[in-house]
Formats: C-alpha cells, sequence, structure tokens
C-alpha cells in the first residue's frame, strides 16, 4: 500500500530525512517511533503529497507522490502535529468542509461526514464550535476530518500529543479500531504509544531507519542473546557444568535454585537441550521462561549506539 525507496529530503544544506527505504501493507497499523528531530514530521508530509522530497520515489496507493499528487490526497487521511481545525466553526460544519476539500460527491457528503462522526464518536457535540471542545475532542474532530473521504491510507503525526492520560486511551482505542479497514502509520516519540498501537515498528533516528520489525521480533533481535531463566528443585554444580558445555550457551549463573541461561547472539533454539539436561542431571525443572528486554532499553541502544547493524552499508550522509 505504501512503498518508500531511497527517500530523502534536505532543507537548505540540512539533511531531515536520510535514504529511507520502507514498505507497509494493506491494513497494517505501523508505528514511526523515534525522538524529537529524528524526521517523523517531514516524512509524513512527503507521504501524503504536501511536501515535495529532495530524492527518492514514494508511491502510496499506487500513485506517486510527486507525480500524481491529487491522487494520493484523495486515498490518503492525514492529521498533522497540530489538527487544522477552524476554532469558530461547528464540528458538522468543519466536517462537511473538510469532505468538500476531499472532493466528495455532493451526494455523499451527508452520509460521509455521519459515518466519520459515528466513527470518531462524535455525534453528540456535531453541533458545538469547536472552539469550546476540549483538547481531546478536538482532536477526535482532526482524526474525524482524516477520515471523512474514507481513505484507504491514515496517516497520523502524534495523534495523542499533549492529551491527558484518559483522552489518550481513549484516541489510542479508536486508532487500533481503525486499522484494518485502512493501513495506519502513526508517529510518535513515545514507546508505550507504538506498543499500544502498532504491529510494526519503524525506528529512526537522525533521519534513518535504526530498526525495522515487529516489536516481538525487534526485542529478540537487538537482545545481546536471549536469556532464560529457571528454577530447580536440586542445582547440582555437575549438572550445571555440563549445561555450560552445551553448544550455543554463553553463560550459566546459579544464585540457589535459580539458574539464569544466557544463550549466544544468533543461536534460536536451544530450550529442549537446556530442560533435558537439567532433568537427565536429576535436578527437577519447576520453571522456565525466558526474560524479556523491555523496549525502553532497545530504542535507547538504537538511538545512542554509533554502530547501529541495522541498514549498513548504506551511503553516510552529514545529519545534524
Ligand atoms: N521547515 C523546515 N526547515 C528547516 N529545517 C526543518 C524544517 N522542518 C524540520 N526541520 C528539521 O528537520 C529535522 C527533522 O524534523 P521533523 O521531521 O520535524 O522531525 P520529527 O517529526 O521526528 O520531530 C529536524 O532537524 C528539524 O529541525
Ligand atoms: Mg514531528
Amino acid at each position: 500500500m505504501i512503498h518508500v525507496s531511497h527517500l530523502t529530503k534536505m532543507y537548505g544544506p540540512r539533511t531531515a530525512v536520510n535514504d529511507l527505504s520502507f514498505d507497509i501493507q494493506k491494513g497494517e497499523i505501523v508505528g514511526f517511533l523515534g525522538p524529537n528531530g529524528a524526521g517523523k514530521s517531514t516524512t509524513m508530509k512527503i507521504l501524503t503529497g504536501f511536501m515535495p522530497a529532495t530524492d527518492g520515489k514514494v508511491t502510496v496507493a499506487g500513485f506517486d507522490v510527486f507525480t500524481q499528487a491529487i491522487d494520493v490526497k484523495r486515498n490518503v487521511g492525514y492529521l498533522p502535529e497540530t489538527p487544522p481545525v477552524y476554532l469558530e466553526m461547528s464540528v458538522e460544519d468543519y466536517l462537511d468542509y473538510a469532505a468538500r476539500l476531499h472532493q466528495v460527491p455532493s451526494a455523499q457528503l451527508k452520509s460521509s461526514v455521519s459515518s466519520a462522526l459515528e466513527k470518531t464518536d462524535l455525534g453528540s457535540v456535531r453541533s458545538r464550535l469547536i472552539g469550546n471542545l476540549s483538547k481531546g475532542y478536538r482532536q477526535r474532530v482532526g482524526l474525524a476530518q482524516a477520515l471523512v473521504h474514507n481513505p484507504q491510507v491514515l496517516i497520523l503525526d502524534e495523534p495523542t500529543v499533549g492529551l491527558d492520560p484518559k483522552q489518550i486511551i481513549e484516541i489510542r482505542e479508536l486508532i487500533k479500531g481503525l486499522a484494518g479497514d485502512h493501513t495506519v502509520i502513526l508517529s510518535s516519540h513515545i514507546l508505550p504509544e507504538v506498543t499500544a498501537t502498532c504491529q510494526r515498528i519503524i525506528v529512526i533516528s537522525k533521519g534513518r531507519i535504526v530498526a525495522e520489525d515487529t516489536i516481538e521480533r525487534l526485542t529478540t533481535r537487538l537482545n545481546k542473546g536471549l536469556i532464560y531463566s529457571m528454577t530447580v528443585r536440586t542445582p547440582h554444580p555437575a549438572g550445571i557444568t555440563l549445561m555450560r558445555t552445551l553448544p550455543g550457551i554463553a553463560s550459566v549463573t546459579a544464585t540457589g535454585p535459580k539458574l539464569v541461561v544466557e544463550i549466544q547472539p544468533g543461536v534460536s533454539e536451544v530450550r529442549d537441550q537446556i530442560v533435558s539436561t537439567a532433568v537427565n542431571q536429576g535436578m527437577g525443572v519447576l520453571e522456565f521462561s525466558a526474560e524479556k528486554v523491555s523496549l525502553e532499553e532497545i530504542f535507547l541502544q538504537l538511538t545512542t549506539e554509533e554502530n547501529v547493524p541495522a541498514q549498513a552499508g548504506k551511503k553516510d550522509g552529514a545529519t545534524v
């Protein structure tokens, strides 16, 4: 549904987006994660056809954003960082206006507005002035204008920024409900945001992709090696020594009945061997589980380490 190939954007001498390539399939909900200044908003503006790129190719719903920007806009709903709402308009009038801007045929205006009001649960405030609504409701109006022409693709730039915790939960639920029918990209500089709503994340730092995967696989890949913890009935030293000699095991640390087994990076499946060694040595396995590294830690690694493995071999450019 979205193909981005070698996308670069310079603001004068400054590289904001540096050789980005990624694909997003129909119905996916993908998080664009990165610290402030990473290039998220810039990428989104280009994907929506609002801003030209310096280099690269982008197609959205089969249309080239540079040569077919009008077709792209018809198929994309965009919620910019600052929602483009008119405070002096009523919710309903504003959505009608947004629908006309998106060239919704006049016969369908009424039903399009009703459907957007319903999806964003704004029916009860339809005739209120936007200026009199709370920030959470205004954000919903922003979402409603992105949806009003029933686009295939939704691009949401930091959709929960500035909202209170209750509003954040409501907006997240709303966005999750939209996935499937729509392909959604949302950006965030906050981890819980993407873990709460997205199936896949693209981590971006200084204009480059530093990681791209499902949250689960990213955790595994970036971990220094998987770690399993095991509780045994009798921690026989001979059994522990034998376990250390198993192929793929980096270390085994025993603290009383609790063993921590670190696996060498790149080794995928050694659980059977670990457990059967413990059983055969008469240690008695009471508990066995994988320790998860939090995405917070990964993100810190991703954005602070100099030699990031992902996207290696791409040409270097100055990013400020
Ligand atoms: N209109 C602009 N002119 C010059 N530099 C800009 C402009 N917009 C953004 N930048 C710079 O481009 C980089 C990426 O910005 P942005 O895309 O807004 O990042 P993010 O949305 O991830 O915070 C930043 O260094 C920012 O200062
Ligand atoms: Mg931004």
